[in-house]
């Protein structure tokens, strides 16, 4: 097992790439602490590259507002009226999806330049230290993510944070897969959601408080289901969101088992996804608009698991906070598990 330097761009932005003793190898650049490439083995013991991207690591400076595989600061999702309140102090944040906040704002998490260091065998720590006030936030918040490899093909993400003062944190990766890797179309991998609620948008896309029992509606995958099997359903809620998935899942959270995996026949590949966050948005890739990077990425040729903290919880009493207290250690972990399934 090893983590090794690659490069440095003209611009700043250093590679790494990470190997286990199976052959797994993943690629992250600092800029966004992004997942670049991941070679994963199919069922013919080829490695197949199963996230999207850019060729280089520059091109992620325009990535036409995908978040490829960005870690998403500090705050994940949507934040409706771009603002919040704390402490009873009123917070207006930078609005970049419509009057919205989306993912951290002009500039989040995804479009700076971490601090990289190797680790001990397969891992790689990044750090960003967020300034008071960026973006809208309070606070100094130093955050640091650890990427690390398993020799059980396991990518392993750990999150940390600490902050001076009260703020918000609900950190994220946004990884786009295609477990075919060839980004054709992610209609056809076999999805699963350990969840039976999801919390209901309004037309932007904004949580308000309603949670969705969705038992045996278009939305369920507790019992596993092709992607695309529902998604033309006559559902208000997959309209809104482009005509596909683009929600939080209340995971039932009993921490046993994977809280969502998914699988191609075609590859072979199994995705499991560990982890110890109460919620996860589950993402067709409804934006894509066919532009290229490493490969053409056409309308929902790709998904996202996305793990969360409940969305917009600053605005929603009732929904779990996801503020963070100064000296408070925020530690959480998530796991993307890759192996074979033969029929
Ligand atoms: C998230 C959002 C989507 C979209 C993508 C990025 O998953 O929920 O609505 O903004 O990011 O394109």
């Amino acid at each position: 097992m090893k983590s090794e330097f690659i490069g440095k761009t003209q611009s700043g932005i250093e590679t790494y790439a990470l190997e286990n003793d199976n052959g797994m190898r993943a690629e992250i650049i600092t800029y966004g602490a992004r997942i670049s490439r991941l070679f994963v083995p199919n069922k013919r013991g080829e490695l197949i590259d199963v996230v999207a991207g850019f060729d280089t690591p520059d091109e992620y400076r325009d990535d036409h507002g995908t978040y490829f595989n960005a870690i998403i600061g500090r705050v994940g999702n949507r934040i409706g009226g771009s603002g919040f309140t704390l402490d009873k102090k009123e917070y207006k944040l930078y609005a970049n999806d419509g009057a919205n906040h989306l993912h951290g704002g002009k500039e989040g998490f995804d479009k700076k330049i971490w601090t990289a260091e190797t680790g001990e065998r397969a891992s790689l720590m990044l750090s960003y230290l967020s300034a008071d006030g960026e973006e809208g936030y309070p606070a100094n918040l130093s955050v640091r993510v650890t990427y690390s490899l398993t020799n059980d093909n396991e990518l392993k993400i750990a999150y940390d944070a600490q902050s001076d003062g009260t703020t918000l944190c609900s950190l994220t990766n946004h990884a786009y897969f295609n477990l075919d890797g060839d980004f054709k179309s992610a209609l056809n991998h076999e999805i699963y959601i350990k969840s039976h609620a999801i919390t209901a948008v309004d037309e932007e896309l904004i949580p308000h408080g309603e949670i969705l029992d969705i038992e045996n509606t278009a939305f369920d995958f507790s019992v596993s289901k092709p992607l695309g099997r529902d998604i033309n359903a006559e559902e208000k809620l997959l309209k809104i969101a482009r005509g596909g998935y683009d929600f939080n899942y209340i995971l039932d959270g009993d921490n046993s088992g994977a809280a969502a995996s998914a699988y191609s026949k075609n590859s072979g590949i199994k995705m499991s996804v560990y982890t110890d966050r109460p919620c996860m948005q589950f993402y067709s890739g409804n934006f894509l608009d066919g532009f290229t990077g490493k490969k053409q990425y056409p309308y929902q040729s790709a998904f996202c698991m996305e793990t969360q903290g409940y969305p917009n919880a600053c605005n929603v009493k009732e929904f779990p906070s996801i503020s963070l207290k100064a000296g408070e250690k925020y530690h959480t972990v998530t796991t993307y598990k890759f192996e074979i399934c033969k029929e």
